[in-house]
């Protein structure tokens, strides 16, 4: 999406963090910013600095988890312009502790911010966005987490695998369309992410270990990368169709040792006779014509031909 001047652009999570400094990036290349947040007075406020800047902003108030919110975003927006931008983008930090002892009520809250919510935003706007036809983009924030899980939140690790996976899903079913999707996995940055999730996580405050753990990580997210970049950096992203968007090379290595041990666990079939999986046959019955999300622009059948070995 080269020209994003005058593209009306649908952002949440949008009064703080790398939300609000997308919207902000999205601004000062023309575009008119919705900034959509739960707290409506801090997207309010946050769009009235982007107007004092020369941008045309609004600020709603959005539960992204809540279905009947989305439904009245989806109004007020149409009456502001057609969606073009959509950033799905705000999040909270999960539960601490081991796994056994989650909240299932902080799970549930976890995943339907985190994970639910994607569907809800693209209910909202991607039916319109694809029958446009004209350019459009989708940019989902998962997390440098959904490809290497540290050992925090399990809540948190897998809703953004969840997230990454509707967007590498969603790949594959916009492949045909105008509308471009990038994924956002960024590492750490210094948001108000720990204050926010401590100011709306449902059940009783954190305490003991947990609240040291959240303590530890406020201070370890402060030296985080500046939200100003990584927001600009999505928005490179969307005007150059990029999918993955990674801000933190750092990470690479452990990506590559990641990847390295599930290639290396491929082994031989469990079945020698078998003449293995139709998988051209699976993308045809699926109605789709190829798969983008494990080859990129490579047929299956050419990516298979290049690792004869698999069998
Ligand atoms: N900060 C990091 O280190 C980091 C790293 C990787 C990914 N992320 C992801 O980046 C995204 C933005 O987080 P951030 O770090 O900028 O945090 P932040 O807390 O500064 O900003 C998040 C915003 O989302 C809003 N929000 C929370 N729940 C909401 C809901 N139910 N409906 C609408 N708005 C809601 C908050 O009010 C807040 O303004 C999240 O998806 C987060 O998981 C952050």
């Amino acid at each position: 999406m080269k020209d994003l001047s005058g593209k009306t652009a649908f952002v949440t999570g949008a009064a703080s963090g790398i939300g609000l400094e997308t919207a902000r990036a999205l601004a000062q290349r023309g575009a008119r910013p919705i900034l959509a947040d739960i707290d409506g007075v801090r997207a309010e406020a946050a769009a009235a600095e982007l107007r004092r800047d020369g941008a045309d902003a609004i600020g709603i108030a959005l539960n992204v988890a809540e279905e009947a919110d989305w439904a009245r975003a989806g109004e007020t927006a149409g009456r502001f312009g057609d969606v073009r931008i959509l950033v799905s983008n705000a999040g909270v930090g999960g539960g601490a502790g081991a796994f056994e002892t989650y909240d299932p009520e902080v799970w549930r809250w976890a995943y339907a911010v985190n994970a639910h919510a994607h569907l809800y935003a693209c209910r909202t706007f991607l039916g319109a966005m694809k029958a446009a036809g004209e350019p459009a983009h989708l940019a989902i924030t998962a997390s440098m987490v959904a490809l290497v899980p540290p050992p925090i939140s399990v809540a948190y690790i897998s809703s953004k695998f969840a997230t990454l996976g509707i967007a590498m899903a969603l790949r594959n079913e916009l492949a045909d369309t105008q509308v471009g999707i990038s994924v956002l996995c960024p590492g750490m940055s210094a948001t108000n992410i720990v204050a926010t999730t401590a100011r709306l996580r449902p059940g009783a405050g954190v305490q003991g270990a947990a609240a040291a753990t959240a303590q530890n990580m406020s201070g370890v997210l402060a030296g985080g990368m500046s939200p100003a970049r990584i927001g600009e950096r999505v928005v490179q992203a969307i005007e150059t169709g990029e999918f993955f968007i990674f801000t933190h090379p750092e990470w690479k290595a452990m990506a590559q040792a990641q990847f390295d041990e599930i290639l290396s666990a491929f082994g031989p079939s469990a079945d020698p006779d078998y003449a293995g999986d139709d998988i051209d046959g699976l993308i045809a019955a699926n109605g789709a014509r190829r798969m983008n999300v494990a080859v990129g622009a490579k047929t299956s059948r050419e990516a298979q031909e290049e690792t004869p070995d698999v069998r």
